[in-house]
């Protein structure tokens, strides 16, 4: 478990995402991935931040659901906070506090304890922060297994150059290297798309890049 000093104020962390523009680049570049679901969609964005990428596909399925869950609290009001101001209805979003070396487990706001079933979510979305579970490696096997099949996990990872390396050791983000990713992905018999950000996807190019692990159905 990283320093909470880090992700301290979700206030700081969102006026940067959106005066950068990296809010934008990153909803803008979600919409280039094409996803074939249901339109009651169940979504998990874990590590969730301000919830930018659940949000972008609870605004994309109107009749959706999304489990947000995040270590600190403070993020989860902000995505219910930008839930608002994306025009999401709060009713379809639960929300709860989680560490994503067991993001099967989450607390919610009332204190209950919940445990996300296997097979579950239609999309798992991720995005900088398996790098600070104990074991990132087993982070992805355990977000992997919540994949229902026909489903998809969305993992816009920190990329590997060098301004991704430096943002990443800014904040003491501990990843093992994207191919060992990939094979803990292919391992569990996903079919993964590693696509890279275009200059369109400014600025989060400079520090994003997105592994689309897809679920095959059952025979
Ligand atoms: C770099 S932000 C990424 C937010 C969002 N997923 C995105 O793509 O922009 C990292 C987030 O991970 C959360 N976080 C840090 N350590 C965590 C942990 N051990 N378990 C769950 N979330 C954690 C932080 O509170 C923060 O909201």
């Amino acid at each position: 478990m990283i320093s909470p000093k880090l992700y301290r104020s979700s206030h700081v962390y969102d006026f940067f995402m959106k005066s950068l523009g990296y809010q934008t680049s990153i909803d803008r570049f979600l919409r280039s991935v094409s996803v074939d679901c249901p339109g009651d969609a169940k979504i998990l964005d874990a590590g969730c931040g301000t919830g930018l990428m659940g949000l972008h596909f609870a605004d994309r399925f109107a009749d959706s659901t999304l489990v947000a869950t995040d270590l600190e609290a403070n993020f989860l009001q902000a995505t219910l906070a930008n839930a608002k101001t994306r025009g999401v209805d709060k009713t379809r979003i639960s929300v709860g506090t989680s560490d994503i070396s067991d993001p099967t487990k989450m607390t919610t706001l009332d204190g209950e304890v919940r445990t996300l079933a296997a097979e579950s979510f239609d999309v798992v979305c991720v995005g900088a922060v398996i790098g600070y579970a104990s074991d990132t490696a087993e982070s992805l096997r355990k977000l992997l297994s919540l994949v229902a099949p026909g489903g998809m996990l969305l993992n816009l990872e920190m990329n590997e150059s060098f301004t991704g390396k430096f943002v990443s050791r800014r904040y003491h983000y501990d990843n093992i290297p994207i191919s060992q990713m990939q094979q803990v992905i292919t391992d569990a018999g996903f079919q993964l798309n590693v696509k890279k950000f275009g200059l369109r996807h400014l600025p989060a190019k400079f520090t994003r890049t997105a592994l689309v692990a897809r679920k095959p159905l059952n025979d």
